[in-house]
């Protein structure tokens, strides 16, 4: 089973304690939301699972392998993508070169030191990112340059950089920030497509709640680093802590 096994995972930044002893498992074809005010640990926890940070405390497995004696890299060969808060496209690229920084797993690296991958591969490598970008409904883009375009046209291109490592978990943090009303309709569509049609496990970060009830099988709630609530959409909204922190004192009354 390529289930995610996180365990009383504790990360500190000196004397910032951004994650208390987070457990809990997303299980194969989840999609599975973790949702908290800014600062309660979420992208902390995306670090530590793909290998940019090192928890003092804890364990992260995906299928029985320890991620944390993984270098990011190596996450990714281990089937887990993600994508960033803040997008980490490259201006000057077109749209397809941009995606195919995301094959780099298949590029060997001896033919990555002679220059760039042979001719096959390469053809190979674009015919997946076009197919890619036309189930993310922007083939038409793939030779416009990053630059200037849209900034929905750049969150797709993030995801779409992701679904080229062919991953089995994809880690979305925050999809739909800075998108209106119809993008963020449109992405919550499409993030039910890349479970429903590519099997993928989806485990995101989000803070709009319209997107997150409508897409999730379990919700899981960080405050100050720490789980304050976890289960199945309506559970998590009607828990008496979670109203209590979002709401604040007036839920009492
Ligand atoms: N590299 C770092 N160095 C020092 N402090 C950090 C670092 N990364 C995160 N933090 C701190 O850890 C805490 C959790 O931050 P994190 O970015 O994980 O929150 P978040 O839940 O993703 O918030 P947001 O919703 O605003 O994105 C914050 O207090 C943040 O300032
Ligand atoms: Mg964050």
């Amino acid at each position: 089973m390529a289930e995610l096994n996180i365990r009383n995972v504790h990360m500190h930044f000196s004397g910032v304690v951004a994650l208390d002893g987070v457990t809990f498992d997303v299980k194969e074809g989840e999609i599975f939301s973790l949702i908290g005010p800014n600062g309660s640990g979420k992208s902390t926890l995306f670090n530590c699972i793909n290998g940019f940070n090192r928890p003092q405390k804890g364990t992260i497995k995906f299928n029985n392998v320890n991620l944390l004696k993984k270098r990011p890299h190596q996450v990714i060969t281990n089937g887990i993508a993600r994508t960033f808060q803040n997008i980490q496209n490259v201006p000057f690229m077109t749209i397809l070169d941009n995606i195919l920084l995301g094959a780099h797993k298949r590029i060997n690296f001896q033919s990555t030191v002679k220059g760039w991958i042979n001719r096959e591969q390469r053809q190979k490598e674009e015919a997946m990112g076009l197919e890619i970008l036309d189930f993310l409904g922007i083939a038409n883009y793939e030779q416009k340059y990053m630059a200037g375009q849209p900034f929905g046209i750049q969150k797709l291109t993030e995801i779409a950089r992701a679904l080229v490592a062919k991953p089995k978990l994809i880690l979305l943090d925050e999809p739909a920030a800075g998108m209106n009303e119809q993008e963020t309709v449109e992405i919550a569509k499409i993030i039910s497509e890349i479970r429903e049609d590519l099997g993928i496990t989806v485990l995101v970060v989000e803070h709009d709640m319209n997107l997150v009830m409508s897409i999730s099988d379990r919700i899981c709630v960080l405050d100050s680093g720490k789980i304050l609530a976890i289960g199945q959409p309506e559970e998590v909204k009607n828990h008496p802590d979670v109203i209590k922190a979002f709401l604040g004192d007036s839920a009492d009354a």
